[in-house]
């Protein structure tokens, strides 16, 4: 059965340019599996006449906008927003390690992955590239859980076997024979995605290392999720962990761990050359300001990465960051861009950041065309936005004259409650 739905309509074209119809229209299909699929999107005066046997639902003042992505964040640190520490390391050390030795339990693992994914949606985040934890149970409650809602998820076991602590740390050739069957069992499967995830180059030995990139290399099509270059005591651990490679970075690259579908958070202390190799491998940047400004860890250079057209893209990295809303982070994204005493600072604009939550998250994933936009053949993962969700938005949003500005009332002002509904392409 086609649906229509008329109200404002954001979407974005090929380049990542926002096109917006004020009177728009949203046209929904099922496909042979029983996805539901944009099948057309303009506007009303455009659209409507094609499709006369459709089921309109008309929503009056509000607009229809793609899902957001997340391109990197643990669920499994839900419970630790907020933990506040002197830095990344000791935050890991007496918050992070704790809170996620407690998946080993299932039900604790099935219990915060209900939380995890409410919380995700009421935020209008309908995929995610998540990290879980050491233990299998982790990865099934996760996939269980999605499987269930019918969203697009990607998540994967973390190998750690080194550097941590008992409760989480895990044995290196168990650690592969776990991923490999859970790669077996879960990618592809519905909606979902495997990642193969090493934490980072300092809790993983050569050997996992080694073993994590014939995965990958195995298994094209999985995706890889690490963590590089967030803080300067990480950075010199790492280098004093690796002292041959060139960067920190290209330990990744040394091991295989380089490719398309492989994604870094923070990529906060790299230079060109590390640039130039992630353009090069179409390895992607997990961009997650409020989690840089929680910790202290640095400032993401935007200016770089667009000049060297390194693929990034935005990320809440919950728990190190401090909200699930893409708004919260579009603007410390905002904030971050402005900063200008360690890099270059400049004023991103509104339809940019949003684009580097949406389309151009999931083009960094691999999943261009799929979600994050509203163009025909894209899955209908979509969101009823109300711009009038609060007097003050109800009065910045009225006020401004151009996209871009109310696009920015949007980022500056929003938060859950501007996310009226959340509509996912398979409901379970
Ligand atoms: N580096 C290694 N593990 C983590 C983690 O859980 N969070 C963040 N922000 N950085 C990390
Ligand atoms: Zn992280």
């Amino acid at each position: 059965m086609k649906k229509a739905y008329r109200a404002s309509l954001l979407r974005f074209d090929n380049a990542g340019l926002p096109v917006f119809d004020e009177d728009g229209l949203l046209v929904v299909a099922p496909d042979a599996a029983g996805r539901q699929r944009v099948v057309d999107a303009g506007s009303h005066a455009a659209v409507s006449p094609r499709h006369l046997d459709a089921e309109v639902t008309h929503l009056p003042g509000r607009i229809l906008a793609p899902g957001f992505v997340d391109m990197h964040i643990h669920f499994p640190q839900t419970d630790i927003i907020g933990a506040p520490s002197p830095g990344l390391l000791p935050w890991l050390e007496n918050y992070t390690f704790p809170a996620e030795s407690k998946f080993v339990d299932p039900a604790h693992s099935r219990e915060v992955a209900d939380v995890f994914f409410d919380e995700l949606l009421r935020n209008g985040v309908t995929t995610s590239l998540t990290f879980a934890t050491s233990h299998v149970a982790s990865v099934d409650a996760f996939f269980e859980s999605a499987q269930r809602r019918g969203l697009r998820m990607i998540t994967g076991k973390v190998l750690q076997d080194r550097n941590s602590p008992d409760g989480v740390r895990d044995e290196t050739e168990q650690s592969l024979v776990d991923t490999e069957s859970l790669i077996r069992k879960w990618h592809n499967v519905d909606r979902l995605g495997y990642a193969i995830t090493p934490r980072f180059a300092p809790t993983s030995t050569d050997a996992q290392m080694r073993g994590a990139g014939e995965l990958a290399a195995k298994y094209g099509d999985t995706w890889i999720q690490s963590h590089v270059a967030e803080n300067k005591d990480e950075v010199k651990w790492a280098r004093e962990l690796y002292p041959k490679s060139r960067s920190y970075l290209d330990v990744y690259a040394g091991f295989g761990l380089m490719r398309e579908r492989a994604v870094y958070a923070h990529c906060i202390y790299i230079d060109d050359e590390d640039r130039r190799l992630m353009r090069e491998t179409k390895t992607a940047a997990a961009v997650s300001p409020t989690s840089n400004l929680f910790l202290g860890s640095g400032f993401f250079d935007f200016g770089a990465a667009d000049r060297i057209e390194a693929p990034y893209g935005l990320a809440s990295d919950v728990g190190g960051g401090t909200s699930f809303s893409p708004f919260h982070t579009m603007l410390a994204a905002y904030y971050v861009g402005r900063e200008g005493q360690t890099k270059t600072g400049l004023s991103i604009p509104p339809s940019r950041l949003w684009w580097h939550h949406t389309g151009g998250a999931a083009r960094s994933l691999g999943l261009d065309g799929v979600v994050g936009n509203l163009q025909p053949g894209c899955e209908a993962d979509f969101l009823v936005l109300n711009p009038a969700a609060t007097p003050l938005l109800a009065r910045k949003t009225k006020l401004a004259n151009t996209l871009e500005e109310m696009l920015f009332a949007m980022i500056v002002l929003g938060d859950d409650r501007l996310v009226e509904r959340t509509v996912i392409s398979q409901a379970g």
